[in-house]
């Protein structure tokens, strides 16, 4: 059994085909980062416009190279939520137009519950460690979402905590631009942190003791620009590593506290495993985030899964996962499904 499934809701194209064991059979994205970065941002109105180009041909493409027939395709599926409408809505009516002229199922995916069980995803390359399954904690960071979910199955998930302003990816990426690091500049600042000294500049973590799961980047925002203003241009281009260091040091450790203590909350829960954390979403791409995580599961015996870096950015192979889940149990989406700006799904907003 084979789906073929669209990612679009950003700015990436991305197509992917899966089969029924959640093995990738390809997934192949087109970047628009090169055109988005003369904006500083993206342009949903290039975005879309790029998408309606790229898609056809990255189809066309995994069709071919993975030589797997249209007639041996038995679903198509698509991101209908949340996003950008007008990315949106070219891949999705991509893949209703081709659902309907070949006579496939059509499903359509909340481009959050990709991210949410991208840890389930294999391919020629990559394994799922055997003792990995449901439930497990997920901490969920991206360019528009920062979320804790505790994930007892497919589709039931509870919403521990969430961002009450800007998401770990924005944060990231503003500070970038603070210091013209071009975009998109988690990456950047990844990078130059590399070689930094987390400790030379402090920068506040917030809601560390808030008694609850939330989390909050817009008073670091605003406390790195103050910084920023207040320090002679020749030291920040000096300082630029341990700048960037300190910065992700913060993100990196918010994100990890409430993490951490989202899995003891929890851990009575895993009756026959040890706890899990899951971190996905493209965030879950930075090295820090990557490296404290696992040593902290290590230490305290909790299972870390965080998938290779392919599926925790925006990618049409976590799409096509949960699209051939849900086929699998028989559902399909009606082909008047809408596209939606924000998340209708009550437990993942
Ligand atoms: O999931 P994603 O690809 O798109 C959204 O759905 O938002 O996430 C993109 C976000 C951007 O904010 C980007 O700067 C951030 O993930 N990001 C990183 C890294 N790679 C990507 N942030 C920190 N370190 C990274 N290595
Ligand atoms: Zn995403």
């Amino acid at each position: 059994m084979y789906l073929l499934a669209i990612e679009s809701s950003c700015d990436d194209s991305s197509v992917a085909i899966i089969d029924h064991n959640a093995h990738v059979q390809i997934c192949v994205s087109q970047s628009q980062d090169e055109v988005h970065k003369l904006f500083g941002g993206v342009v949903p109105e290039i975005a879309s416009r790029n998408h309606s180009q790229n898609l056809l041909p990255l189809i066309e493409y995994a069709i071919q190279k993975t030589n797997i027939s249209w007639d041996q395709i038995d679903a198509v599926a698509a991101t209908n939520e949340p996003g950008l409408i007008g990315s949106i809505l070219v891949g999705l009516v991509s893949a209703k137009t081709i659902a309907m002229a070949k006579n496939k199922a059509f499903l359509g995916v909340n481009h959050l519950e990709g991210h949410l069980l991208a840890a389930f995803l294999k391919d020629e390359d990559h394994q799922v460690p055997e003792d990995f399954n449901y439930p497990f904690v997920a901490l969920t960071v991206s360019g528009g979402h920062t979320s804790l979910y505790w994930v007892e199955a497919l589709g039931q998930y509870t919403l521990l905590g969430k961002t009450l302003d800007d998401a770990g990816g924005e944060a990231f990426d503003k500070f970038a631009k603070m210091l013209k690091l071009g975009y998109p500049g988690g990456v950047q600042v990844d990078k130059k942190a590399q070689s930094g000294n987390p400790e030379k500049y402090h920068f506040p973590r917030a809601l560390l003791h808030s008694g609850d799961l939330n989390f909050s980047f817009s008073g670091l925002k605003a406390n790195a620009q103050r910084l920023l203003n207040s320090l002679p241009e020749e030291q920040i281009a000096q300082d630029l590593e341990h700048l960037c260091a300190g910065f992700q040091e913060s993100v990196v450790d918010s994100l990890l506290e409430k993490a951490k203590t989202a899995v003891w909350q929890n851990k009575d829960k895993f009756v026959n495993s040890r706890p899990r954390l899951v971190i996905t979403g493209g965030v879950s791409a930075n090295s820090r985030l990557r490296q404290k995580a696992q040593d902290w599961g290590q230490r305290k015996n909790v299972q870390i899964v965080i998938p290779p870096i392919r599926y925790c950015t925006d990618n049409a192979a976590m799409i096509a996962y949960v699209a051939m889940e849900y086929f699998k149990q028989g559902h399909r989406s009606d082909f008047n499904l809408a596209a939606s700006a924000s998340s209708t799904k009550e437990s993942l907003k």
